[in-house]
């Protein structure tokens, strides 16, 4: 299916009997939806970066579940058994963005309560779709808090710098960080928004960039080198990023070079915010630490740009994340407001409340 309207593009769609998936390794130049059927069609999508963004990923594996115990005709059992085995194949597609544990999660202990529930094997399909259906829009919903909780943090003329894309396209809808500026945008605030370009992947300048221009956002791209300098010349008034998983301690992993920009911020004073839904946030890891980075192969830095740009036979670390110290963030935006430190205080009493 291919599609050349200038309409906000929605990253994952569930078709029916398929999901269709925009791909984003093609963006922005073409704009395809590939048709998934299987487990393996959703993993290998998460794994080679045709969805991405956190909260994108666990709804493409909410998905994914369903797709895997489908075709299911034994029983009950059998089908808990199916959603269970799609559910763990999927959690190895990618280590460190916790939403896809957290849908995965949900999507099981939802059919495990169908299959003790005693419904019959096609209620309990057509109920587990359901989850997966629910998980997307409340995620649509979720993001349009956050960007109304954290637009109060902004104001008329203010320029605000986001790296890597936490928009519409890695989410249902609206994005985490870059809500606001859709918010602002229909309220008629001017903002004026720079997007690093998120090297080597460039998510930054391939969507970011892409999904604020067609919105009309005012936007300026700039390579990842340049933030010091637009922030020394006093045109960055706060930083936004997402997050792909919030320690309990408050530290942040998110796309590579978000810790530069957070390190930036504070030696030029200037606000850092973090924004996510509630699911990226896991109490169950203490720290930066023990979060998972995941590292990608060396093809993506050493010819990223479709052709060779370092020698062959160099050696190349390519860590897709990093971790940015609690300390560095002035504030976490969620669905629920706007939390400060201490983190490791408030960020149980935001689960405590729940
Ligand atoms: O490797 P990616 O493109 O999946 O990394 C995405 C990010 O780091 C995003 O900032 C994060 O997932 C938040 S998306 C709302």
């Amino acid at each position: 299916m291919e599609s050349t309207t200038n309409q906000a593009l929605q990253s994952v769609i569930w078709a029916g009997t398929q999901l269709d998936l925009l791909d984003q390794r093609l963006l922005p130049e073409e704009i395809v939806y590939l048709p998934l059927v299987t487990t393996e069609d959703v993993w290998e999508a998460i794994r080679h970066l045709k969805v991405r963004g956190a909260p994108a990923i666990g709804i493409a594996a909410a998905y994914g579940v369903v797709l895997g115990s489908r075709d299911v005709a034994d029983g009950v059992a059998e089908w808990l058994q199916a959603v269970k085995s799609s559910a763990a194949h999927l959690a190895t597609s990618r280590p460190t963005a916790v939403n896809l544990f957290w849908a995965l999660d949900r999507m099981t202990a939802r059919a495990e309560a169908l299959a003790s529930s005693g419904a019959d094997l096609s209620s309990c399909k057509e109920s587990l779709l359901q989850e997966a259906i629910t998980i997307q829009s409340e995620d649509e919903e979720t993001n349009r808090l956050i960007g109304e909780h954290a637009l109060t943090l902004f104001q008329d003329g203010m320029g605000v710098l986001t790296h890597c894309n936490a928009g519409g396209l890695a989410t249902a809808k609206y994005g985490t960080a870059l809500a606001p500026f859709y918010l602002a945008l229909e309220q008629g605030i001017k903002l004026r928004v720079f997007a690093d370009e998120t090297r080597p992947v460039l998510q930054g300048a391939r969507l970011t960039a892409f999904e604020l221009q067609q919105a009309g956002v005012d936007v300026t791209l700039i390579c990842d080198n340049m933030a010091g300098m637009v922030m020394s010349k006093g045109w960055i008034d706060a930083v936004i990023v997402g997050t792909d998983r919030v320690a309990a301690n408050g530290d942040v992993a998110n796309k590579i070079g978000t810790y530069s920009v957070a390190v930036l911020a504070k030696a030029h004073g200037i606000p850092f915010y973090v924004a996510c839904p509630l699911s990226t946030i896991d109490l169950n890891t203490p720290s930066g630490t023990e979060i998972p980075i995941e590292e990608r192969h060396e093809n993506e830095i050493t010819e990223g740009f479709g052709k060779r740009t370092a020698p062959v036979g160099v050696k190349v670390y390519n860590p897709a994340f990093d971790i940015t110290p609690n300390e560095y963030v002035t504030a976490i935006i969620t669905e629920k407001g706007i939390i400060k430190p201490p983190y490791n205080v408030n960020l149980k009493k935001l689960f405590q409340a729940e």
